[in-house]
C-alpha cells in the first residue's frame, strides 16, 4: 500500500461527509447530541470483522469493543466498563459476541509457541481448549478443530458476560439485554447465530455466580415445604 493512502483518507473523509449530508442534512446534528445503539458488539481486533459494515448498520446504532481474538476477562477494566457502560446507561438490548474463522489469536492459542506478552492473552483461549478438550481432541482435521474452538470460545466469552453484576442485574429489572454468539465468516461474508441457550445459561451460571440477593418472594416460594 503506497504512503499516499494517509493523506488520501482525510479526502475520504471529506466525501464520506458530504455523501450522508446529501442523504441526511441532519445526520451529525442529531448524532452530535445523543445516541441510541441497541447493540453492544465485542469482537476480534482484525480489520477484516467491522461491526458497523458487516451488520449493515449506522454511526449510532452499535456500540463497540474489539480486542485480540474477542476475550472477556475478568479483571479487564478496558471490557468491563464499556460492557458496563453499554448495559447500564445506553440500555442495549443485545450484547452480542462476534468471532470469527480463520481468527489468527484461536490458531496462535492451538500452537506451542511462546508469543511473549500475548502468552497471558491467548492463555485464555487455551482454557477454552482446556474445558472442551475432549470434543475438539476428537476432531481428526485441523482447520475443523480451529473452527470449532471458534465457536467454544464465543460461547465461553457469552458465558464471561453473563457472569457479570450488570447484566444479570439488567436482565432481572428489565428483560433485557440478552447474550448472543456469533460467528462471522471471512470467506462469505457471512453471520451465523450459534443460538446459544441464554436463558439456560443464565440460570445455571446464576447457581454459581449469582451476584444479586433472591428477592423476597423468590425466597419464599422455595422456603415452602
Ligand atoms: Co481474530
Amino acid at each position: 500500500m503506497s504512503d499516499d493512502i494517509y493523506e488520501e483518507i482525510f479526502e475520504r473523509n471529506r466525501r464520506w461527509v458530504k455523501e450522508q449530508k446529501a442523504d441526511d442534512p441532519d445526520f451529525f446534528e442529531k448524532l452530535a447530541t445523543e445516541q441510541h445503539p441497541r447493540f453492544l458488539f465485542v469482537g476480534c481486533s482484525d480489520s477484516r470483522v467491522p461491526a458497523n459494515t458487516i451488520m449493515g448498520v449506522e454511526p449510532g446504532e452499535v456500540f463497540v469493543h474489539r480486542n485480540v481474538a474477542n476475550v472477556i476477562v475478568n479483571t479487564d477494566s478496558n471490557a468491563l466498563s464499556t460492557i458496563h457502560y453499554a448495559v447500564d446507561h445506553l440500555k442495549v438490548d443485545h450484547v452480542v459476541v462476534c468471532g470469527h474463522y480463520g481468527c489468527g489469536g484461536v490458531k496462535a492459542a492451538m500452537q506451542a509457541r511462546d508469543l511473549g506478552i500475548l502468552n497471558g492473552w491467548l492463555r485464555n483461549i487455551r482454557d477454552v481448549y482446556r474445558l472442551h478438550r475432549e470434543e475438539l481432541d476428537a476432531i481428526d482435521d485441523p482447520i475443523e478443530q480451529q473452527r470449532r474452538l471458534v465457536e467454544l470460545n464465543v460461547e465461553e466469552q457469552c458465558i464471561n458476560i453473563i457472569k457479570t453484576a450488570v447484566v444479570q442485574r439488567n436482565y432481572l429489572e428489565r428483560g433485557a439485554p440478552r447474550v448472543h454468539g456469533w460467528v462471522y465468516s471471512l470467506d462469505s461474508g457471512l453471520l451465523k447465530d450459534l443460538e446459544i441457550p441464554f436463558g439456560d445459561l443464565l440460570e445455571k451460571i446464576r447457581e454459581i455466580y449469582r451476584l444479586t440477593p433472591k428477592p423476597k418472594r423468590e425466597l419464599d416460594l422455595d422456603d415452602e415445604p
